[in-house]
């Protein structure tokens, strides 16, 4: 799926401004990001960085409300996978949404190799 999307350093400044103001607490910013790389440390063991699928499918570059569906999906055992129902289980929801805000983030990149 193609979207056009801002260029992102605009879109960090403008929902920056919107967290100060009391923006949605779902809002991507820098420090979501940063958290969401720390997290995903476990991640990358299996999903690969750089958007490769290696048999494990690619995670990155997806829009954030559709990793959190689908995270949300294996933590409800609607989606069949026993490692992913127990990584997501574990996971807190301010955590899912950092992870999406990063591994979104890695799209940019791996869309500019
Ligand atoms: C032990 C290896 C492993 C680890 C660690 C792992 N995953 Fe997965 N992940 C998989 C496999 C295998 C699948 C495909 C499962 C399936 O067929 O439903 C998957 C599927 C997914 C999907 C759905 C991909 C798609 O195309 O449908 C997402 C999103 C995802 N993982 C996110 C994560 C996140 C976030 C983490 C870290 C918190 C993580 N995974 C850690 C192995 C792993």
């Amino acid at each position: 799926m193609v979207v056009s999307r801002p260029p992102r350093r605009f879109v960090l400044a403008a929902l920056s401004v919107a967290t100060l103001l009391g923006g949605s607490p779902s809002s991507a910013c820098a420090a979501d990001i940063a958290f969401g790389e720390y997290l995903a440390g476990e991640c990358v063991t299996c999903h690969q960085r750089s958007g490769k699928t290696n048999g494990i499918p690619s995670i990155v570059g997806w829009p954030r409300e559709s990793f959190v569906a689908v995270l949300n999906s294996y933590r409800v055992k609607e989606r069949d996978n026993v490692v992913m129902q127990t990584i997501a289980a574990r996971l807190k929801e301010d955590e899912v949404e950092a992870l999406a805000a990063y591994f979104e983030s890695l799209g940019d990149q791996a869309a500019a190799k």
